[in-house]
C-alpha cells in the first residue's frame, strides 16, 4: 500500500516520553473496524492532505479527529529525521491509519471530555501602572519562530509585568504536547505574570493537559481572568471552551468589571476573533458581548486563531481597536494581497469590508521555515506598554525588532 507522509512534524526528543503512551501504541488484536471510525480515519486524511502543501512543514487543521490522528502520528508513526532541522517527519500507511483509528485515536475520541469548568477566584487582580506586556498567538509549536520569540521575551532589558499567550498548543494539546511545546518553551520573563489562554486546539484532548499545566507552572486556576490598575482592565476570555464562543458567565463578568470600572478602560484578549477580513466572523461570540460592543466599552481586542498579524483600524460600530497576534509560531501562508510577497517585512494595506474595518496586514518572509523562507510569513509578537492612562503598543519581529510602535492612548 502507498504510504502517504502527513503533517506531523514533531522535535526530536526523550524516547522515554512516549513510556506513557506504550499501552495506546500496542496494535489493537484483530477486531472488527468501526464503519464510523473509518469514515472519520477517510475523511481526517483527506483534511490532512489538503492542508499539507509543503512536504516537511507543520501544518493542521480544525477538526477535532484529524488533530488527534496528527498527535497519535507523531508519537507512533514509523519516523525520518528531516535534514538540518530539529523536526521528525512521521509517514504513516492507511493501513496503519486504519489500525491506530479502529484501536487507539477512535477510542480516545469518543472519551475525551472538557476540563471542569472554573470561576476566576476574584473579579480582578492587581496590575502596577506602568507594566509592560508580552502578548503571543498560536505560538505552542515548540518550533520555528517561537523559541525565538520566547527567547526575546526573556531577554527584553525593560522585562515584562505579563506574559500572556492567546492559545493553540499543537496539535491537540496532550500532556507531552503541553509539556513540550506550552511549558519548556514558555518565555519566563523573571517577576512576570504568566498566563495562558485556552485555544481549539487545546480542547481537542478536552484542555485537560493545558488546564492542569497552567495551574501548576503559572498558578492560572481558571482559564478566564481580568487584572486591573487604575487606568486599565485587561481582560482575558476563553472563547474555546465552546467553541468561538463564550461559555459560562463570562459575559455577565464582563458587565461586572465594567460596572466598577470607574473610568478605567478594557483591554480584551482572547484566542478566537469576533471579526475578521481574511478568514471566518465570530457571530456567537459577538453576540455574547453585544452589550458591551454596542455601548463602545471595549478599546482594544488583540486575539489569535488566525495565523497572521492585522492591525485593523477603528471598527465603525464599536470603536474598538482589532488586533490578530495569531503569528506567534504556526507556519502560514503568506496571503495573496495587492503588494504582498516581496523579500522586505512589511504592512500591506486590505480595504474596509462588509463592515468589517480597514487593516495593515504584515507580510514578509519567514527565515525560521527554512528551504521555504519565501512562502510563509514572519512569526513574531506584541508589547503592550502601559503607563498611566497610556498604552503603547509595540508589533515586534521574532528576534525582537521593532516593526511598527503606536502609541494609542
Ligand atoms: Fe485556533
Amino acid at each position: 500500500m502507498a504510504r502517504r507522509t502527513i503533517a506531523t512534524l514533531v522535535r526530536v526528543k526523550d524516547e522515554n516520553s512516549r513510556t506513557a503512551w506504550e499501552a495506546m501504541a500496542t496494535p489493537a488484536p484483530a477486531q472488527p473496524l468501526e464503519p464510523e471510525a473509518l469514515a472519520a480515519t477517510a475523511r481526517a486524511l483527506q483534511l490532512i492532505e489538503q492542508e499539507q502543501r509543503v512536504p516537511g512543514v507543520m501544518a493542521t487543521v480544525q477538526d477535532p479527529f484529524a488533530c488527534l490522528l496528527q498527535t497519535h502520528c507523531a508519537k507512533f508513526g514509523a519516523s525520518t529525521p528531516l535534514p538540518g532541522a530539529r523536526t521528525l517527519e512521521v509517514k504513516f500507511d492507511e493501513h496503519d491509519a486504519i489500525r491506530w483509528a479502529a484501536s487507539a485515536v477512535f477510542t480516545w475520541w469518543k472519551r475525551i471530555t472538557r476540563f471542569r469548568w472554573a470561576e476566576p477566584a476574584s473579579l480582578a487582580g492587581a496590575f502596577p501602572n506602568t507594566a509592560r506586556v508580552a502578548v503571543f498567538g498560536d505560538w505552542a509549536t515548540g518550533l520555528y519562530g517561537a523559541p525565538e520569540v520566547s527567547r526575546s521575551i526573556v531577554n527584553e532589558p525593560a522585562g515584562y509585568q505579563l506574559v500572556l499567550h492567546l492559545g493553540d498548543t499543537y496539535y491537540s494539546g496532550d500532556r507531552d504536547e503541553v509539556d513540550e511545546g506550552l511549558i519548556q518553551t514558555w518565555p519566563r520573563a523573571a517577576g512576570a505574570i504568566h498566563r495562558a489562554l485556552n485555544g481549539n486546539h487545546e480542547m481537542y484532548t478536552g484542555g485537560e493537559a493545558y488546564f492542569e499545566a497552567v495551574g501548576r507552572e503559572f498558578g492560572q486556576t481558571s482559564t478566564y481572568f481580568a487584572l486591573q490598575n487604575d487606568h486599565w482592565i485587561l481582560a482575558g476570555l476563553d472563547t474555546a471552551y465552546s467553541d468561538h464562543g463564550l461559555h459560562g458567565a463570562q459575559a455577565r463578568w464582563i458587565a461586572e468589571l465594567l460596572a466598577q470600572a470607574a473610568g478605567r478602560r478594557l483591554v480584551l484578549f482572547s484566542h478566537h476573533q469576533p471579526f475578521s477580513l481574511l478568514e471566518a466572523q465570530g457571530p456567537r461570540l459577538v453576540a455574547k458581548m453585544a452589550p458591551f460592543l454596542k455601548d463602545r466599552r471595549v478599546f482594544a481586542w488583540y486575539w489569535g486563531h488566525e495565523h497572521r498579524c492585522a492591525l485593523y483600524d477603528a471598527h465603525p460600530a464599536w470603536g474598538l481597536l482589532g488586533r490578530c497576534v495569531g503569528h506567534g509560531g504556526f507556519p502560514y501562508f503568506r496571503d495573496k494581497l495587492p503588494g504582498a510577497g516581496g523579500g522586505a517585512t512589511a504592512f500591506v494595506r486590505v480595504a474596509s469590508r462588509r463592515g468589517v474595518p480597514g487593516a495593515d496586514i504584515l507580510d514578509g518572509p519567514n527565515p525560521f521555515i527554512p528551504g521555504h523562507e519565501a512562502r510563509y510569513g514572519p512569526h513574531g509578537y506584541a508589547s503592550l506598554e502601559f503607563d498611566g492612562p497610556h498604552m503603547n503598543e509595540v508589533i515586534r519581529s521574532a528576534s525582537g525588532e521593532i516593526l511598527r510602535a503606536t502609541q494609542l492612548v
